[in-house]
């Protein structure tokens, strides 16, 4: 907190000396060019009234005018000078993300070309900082083709598990296998091109629709992917889009709603056709017409394909072969919705009641 504030104090110090230089310069600049502009009508006007040959009135509002070509320039110089600086404070954050090194071991050699999805997780122990244990040993099975539901409350680390599955971050002990090979011996790159990930909060370009799945590999036609809209069933909401596949979504995709840009993100996921397909649910409400679209669309994407669900819906989570119940980075219970709403004192039953009992008419 103390360096939050200590933060947004430099801040405000910084644009409150920006804007009293900026008001010492300009107001100086102004000054200087009046008082030149007078000195020219005074100088120019007596000699002429004093009828000096070699001075006209043309001459004299010629003059006035080379006073403003003079210093609007330099104005102007003093105005970029400001955002320059600013764009180089931007480049300076950009090149220092490009340097980072990331602490993921690259040593891998296998390539991933095709799993079939059979994936273990292993006595996983991680914690994004020292100390903070953030998953105290996850054993997981997933069947290959299956789908499984995450579920749990906040913070729980439902999250970190994908991360880990992706290998976004090293684990601190255990292993996780995906068909029986550790993951660590897989060429990143390949293992990552495998497995496709929606996220809670889906990042779309400030490009076209079709640009946005495609992501501009030219390979993908048009026609490709109208068909993949089609097999899940977005083609028609696409299309009622102003401009259809050509819509300018802006800047984070701002002009959709987050449910329509899960929408485009699964369609993203699908032409890629991985063999592990990971979808973390949006927690935030959705209208019931993406809903819709949301469900249809997942069931056809998780269909023959390992898919590891993070699951809000009770929809989603009801169709889930095996559901895994996580507490404060433990696996606490797993089943199917009949076997944990069966027993009488487990987590998820409690969580059913509290949460979705009142959804199911
Ligand atoms: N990048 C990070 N750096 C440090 N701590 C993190 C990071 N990401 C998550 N955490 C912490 O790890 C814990 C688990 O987070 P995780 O994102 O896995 O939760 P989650 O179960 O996905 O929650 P939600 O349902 O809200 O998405 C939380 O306590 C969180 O604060
Ligand atoms: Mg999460």
């Amino acid at each position: 907190m103390r360096s939050l504030k200590k933060l947004i104090i430099n801040t405000n110090n910084a644009w409150i000396k920006t804007i009293f230089y900026n008001s010492i310069f300009f107001p100086i600049a102004d000054i200087i060019s009046s008082i030149t502009l007078g000195a020219i009508i005074l100088y120019g006007g007596m000699q002429i009234v004093n009828g000096n040959p070699f001075t006209t009135v043309g001459q004299m509002i010629s003059y006035t005018m080379f006073i403003g070509m003079l210093f609007n320039p330099l104005r102007q110089i003093a105005d970029k000078f400001n955002e320059m600086q600013m764009g180089m404070i931007s480049a300076n954050r950009v090149f220092d993300i490009l340097d980072s090194d990331s602490d993921v071991q690259h040593d891998g050699t296998k390539t991933a070309s095709h799993f079939h999805g059979n994936i273990q997780f292993e006595n996983v122990r991680f914690g994004y900082i020292d100390n903070e244990e953030v998953l105290k040993g996850i054993n997981l099975k997933v069947n290959a083709g299956e789908t499984i539901a995450i579920v749990g409350a906040t913070g729980a680390g439902k999250s970190t598990i994908i991360n880990l599955l992706n290998r976004f971050y090293e684990i601190n002990s255990g292993a996780i296998y995906i068909d029986d090979e550790n993951i660590n011996d897989f060429q990143l790159e390949s293992l990552r091109a495998q497995i496709a990930i929606v996220l809670q909060d889906v990042f779309l370009f400030a490009d076209t629709i079709h640009n946005n799945i495609t992501l501009n590999n030219p390979a993908i036609t048009r026609e490709d992917v109208i068909v993949a809209a089609k097999k899940i069933g977005i083609h028609k909401f696409i299309k009622s889009l102003p401009n259809g596949y050509d819509y300018d979504v802006k800047e984070r995709g701002v002009m959709l709603s987050s449910g329509q840009r899960q929408l485009i993100a699964f369609l993203r996921a699908y032409m890629s056709n991985p063999s592990i397909l990971i979808l973390d649910e949006a927690t935030s409400s959705i209208d019931t017409y993406s809903e819709e679209l949301i469900q249809k669309a997942t069931e056809t994407i998780t269909k023959g394909r390992t898919s590891i669900v993070i699951a809000h819906r009770l929809a989603t989570i009801i169709k889930a072969d095996k559901i895994i119940v996580m507490d404060k980075g433990q696996i606490v219970e797993e089943g199917t919705h009949q076997e944990l709403v069966n027993k009488t004192e487990g987590y998820y039953k409690k969580l059913y009641d509290s949460q979705f009992a009142t959804e199911v008419e």
